[in-house]
């Protein structure tokens, strides 16, 4: 019998994943929530969130394959227990994430977040660049999305370190593990990239204590979960002159709400949880590899540890 399956996104266009995903499973049939016919008949969910009315009602799921790379996005406590799930690791979503970061280095290195702010106050200030060589890049987590972004930055040019729980080599990337080396990490950290995912050991990780471990006037980039950030923590440090300036991409609150002090901060660029994303083309035959996996009782490429949290 074709494998049936159910789609959830309000991110994702089924009229891209459904061609995309029969390309390598031409059998596969596709129903997309809350459309769905007979829930006894899916037997795997492709989801970022959940449909609201959850998932217990498609009681042959065999495995719930995320639309992204975190899981958080999920309501983990809301699933059905004992099935596998998988998240997104894709070359697609690593391309982007790397150029998102290099964007956002290469804007403090360049010193183009000076230049708009003398540029508002019609101030004409001559600011040479620093060598990249110069610029001390540090990244939090080395998984799929961090190793890969820390060893583009390095064969840039900068400067890079990074910090995970386990130890790691990466060529070019000088790397530090566990908490006892947080310190020892962000004291040579003039710009500090957040990829780390979100877990009961990361929330609020990027707080006053870690950014007064940096050196005076350095760079936050958050790309990893809104929640890794203590929002007043930042506020404060930037108006002392500890932390010279953020740029955030995901919020504990998304959309990040009208009145949010973030919009009008002259130190805070804000953009709208577009750091990365995936292209169906490029993530569909990883996907239809995991659906067969599933049907066949194997274990899932990418699937998460629940007790890890990642
Ligand atoms: P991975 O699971 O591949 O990597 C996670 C990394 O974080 C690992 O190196 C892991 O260490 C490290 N880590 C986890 N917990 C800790 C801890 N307590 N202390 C130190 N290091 C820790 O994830 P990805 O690289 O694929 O993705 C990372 C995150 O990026 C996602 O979870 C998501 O939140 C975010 N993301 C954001 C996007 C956006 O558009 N803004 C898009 C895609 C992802 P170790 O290797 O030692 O286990
Ligand atoms: C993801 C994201 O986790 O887009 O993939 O945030």
């Amino acid at each position: 019998m074709a494998m049936r399956i159910l789609f959830n996104s309000d991110l994702d266009d089924p009229e891209e994943w459904i061609p995309a995903l029969r390309a390598h499973m031409p059998e596969l049939e596709v129903e997309v929530a809350p459309a769905i016919t007979d829930p006894e008949r899916i037997e795997a969910a492709l989801i970022w969130k959940q449909p609201s009315d959850g998932l217990h009602r498609y009681r042959n799921l065999k495995a719930i394959l995320t639309l992204g790379a975190g899981i958080n996005q999920l309501d983990l406590a809301s699933l059905p227990s004992g099935v596998p799930i998988a998240r997104l690791v894709d070359p697609s979503l690593t391309s982007y994430m790397r150029d998102y970061c290099l964007y956002a280095v290469l804007r403090y290195q360049r010193q183009f977040d000076e230049h708009a702010i003398a540029q508002a106050q019609g101030q004409w200030i001559y600011r040479p660049p620093r060598e990249k060589s110069a610029v001390r890049v540090g990244v939090m987590g080395l998984g799929e999305l961090g190793a890969a972004t820390a060893q583009f930055l390095a064969e840039f040019g900068f400067t890079v370190r990074g910090w995970a729980r386990t130890p790691k080599q990466i060529e070019g990337v000088a790397c530090f593990a566990g908490l006892e080396r947080l310190r020892d990490f962000a004291a040579e950290t003039d710009i500090l990239i957040c990829l780390l995912p979100l877990t009961p050991e990361t929330r609020g990780i990027l707080d006053r204590r870690l950014f007064r471990m940096l050196p005076r006037g350095a760079k936050i980039i958050n790309v990893g979960r809104g929640d890794h950030l203590v929002e007043q923590d930042l506020l404060d440090t930037l108006a002392s002159g500890q932390i010279g300036g953020a740029t955030l991409d995901v919020f504990a609150r998304e959309p990040l709400p009208p009145e949010h002090p973030f919009w009008s901060h002259l130190r805070i660029l804000v953009t709208p949880h577009v750091a990365s994303t995936v292209s169906a083309v490029s993530a569909a035959a990883g996907v239809v590899d995991n659906l067969r996996r599933a049907r066949a009782g194997e274990r899932l490429r990418n699937q998460v540890d629940l007790a890890r949290g990642y």
